[in-house]
């Protein structure tokens, strides 16, 4: 694998933002990822996981080792009644995966079509759009422990996965910033055996013992396995959806259809981060008690919620940022996108972009508007580095 020194990142941060990485891996092989890891110069060295930059904002450059995610291959481990196992590689391109399934004929992944990023990437945060999740199609991954070099494979329990949150989000944050010190007391497992001509349970094998509460910079994931199931149905509960029933008089889309219109629907009112550079939704959508969102009714009768299985709402976030007079509004070249509230953009393009700074200050601006009249923190969705 080669390094690269003060290279830049512009182009693998879908935000666009200039910043240089002190080094660059590129890790196409898991054979000279743990080689690699093995090292003493690896282990003494700060580092950083990158996917598709799509949900990180850079304040500065990066003063650790990136390890860009360029593992390629997608594949049918198994089809039997029940459905199909598939399984993609880290670096493969979210929406060309979500692409090749429907194109095989297996059906599952079309509300999650046009989200930027990688296939490595899609469960760190669990992606969701238009009344799915990740989570409800995935089986398993493989990631390599960053400490030891070991291969370990993790279920959707121990993910933990969450809205927009997994294990991967929590925990071990320091190593960005702070060398990780080598545990030599941490128990060694042994390594993962190829999935080839296993049966239907994909993710049996054993993860470090000292995860704590979090795998965040402590694994690189590798691949990751779906199971789409043969008795398929539209997920159509989204208002924009049932919308596009109406329109199209289809209330028995094919996957195709749903696929096709979540693209329609997206392209409208969210910014191509080809064209605008952005990083989707900047904030979650906020839980409240009942007790809460009465009091906000009161404030604002018209305020977008939806009551959750536990008694609790959510509200839309970009409702919130709206109704502060947020969009269309900018700070430097970080401006909120004038379609959608809940997305920031580089107004700036490649030439002259934003900073993370700018994009930051914006935030934190929106934060303190919506808190001052709602009583509401938002919470950003990004990593911000
Ligand atoms: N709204 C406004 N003004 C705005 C933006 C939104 O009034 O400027 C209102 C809309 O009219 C709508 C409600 O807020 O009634 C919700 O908006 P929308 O349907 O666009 O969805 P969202 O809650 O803003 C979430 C996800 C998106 C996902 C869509 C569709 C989060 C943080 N965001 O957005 O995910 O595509 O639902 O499922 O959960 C992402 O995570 O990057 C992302 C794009």
């Amino acid at each position: 694998m080669v390094t690269e020194f003060n290279a830049s990142l512009q182009s693998y941060n879908s935000f666009g933002i200039l910043a240089r990485a002190q080094e660059l891996i590129r890790v196409s092989s898991i054979e000279a990822l743990q080689a690699l890891v093995r090292t003493q110069a690896f282990q003494q060295s700060p580092r950083m996981v990158l996917g598709g930059g799509s949900n990180m904002v850079l304040t500065g450059d990066v003063k650790a080792l990136v390890l860009k995610v360029e593992l390629m291959g997608k594949r049918l481990l198994h089809e039997d009644e029940k459905g199909y196992w598939v399984e993609a590689m880290a670096g493969e391109n979210w929406h060309d995966f979500v692409t090749w399934t429907l194109e095989q004929g297996w059906p599952g992944l079309e509300n999650l079509a046009l989200i930027p990023g990688t296939v490595g990437a899609s469960p760190v945060q669990n992606i969701g759009a238009y009344g799915v999740e990740l989570q409800d199609r995935f089986d398993s991954l493989e990631a390599v422990d960053l400490l030891t070099g070991e291969v370990f494979n993790l279920n959707a329990a121990q993910c933990a996965f969450g809205y927009r949150d997994s294990i991967f989000k929590h925990g071990q944050m320091k190593q960005v910033l702070v060398p990780a010190v080598r545990d030599s007391a941490l128990e060694r497992r042994p390594a993962d055996r190829p999935l080839e001509g296993q049966d239907k349970t994909l993710s049996s094998n054993p993860l470090p013992m000292d995860w704590g509460l979090g795998l965040a910079n402590r694994a690189l994931i590798t691949r990751v396995r779906f199971f789409l199931p043969k008795r398929w149905r539209a997920v159509l509960d989204y208002q924009d959806l049932q919308k596009k029933c109406a329109e199209h008089n289809n209330w028995e889309p094919s996957a195709q259809d749903v696929f096709n219109w979540v693209c329609a629907i997206r392209r409208d009112k969210l910014p191509d981060p080809k064209v605008v550079g952005n990083v989707g939704s900047f904030f979650k959508n906020p839980t409240v008690s009942a007790e809460q969102c009465k009091d906000i009714i009161a404030i604002e009768p018209s305020v977008v919620h939806y009551p959750l299985l536990d008694g609790r709402f959510k509200l839309a976030a970009g409702w919130l940022i709206d109704a502060c007079g947020w969009r269309g509004k900018s700070i430097g070249q970080a401006g909120v996108y004038d379609k959608q509230a809940l997305v920031l953009i580089n107004k700036g393009g490649a030439d002259n972009p934003c900073t993370g700074g700018e994009v930051m200050t914006l935030a934190r601006a929106i934060q303190t508007s919506v808190y001052e009249r709602f009583g509401i923190l938002l919470e950003p969705e990004p990593l911000v580095l």
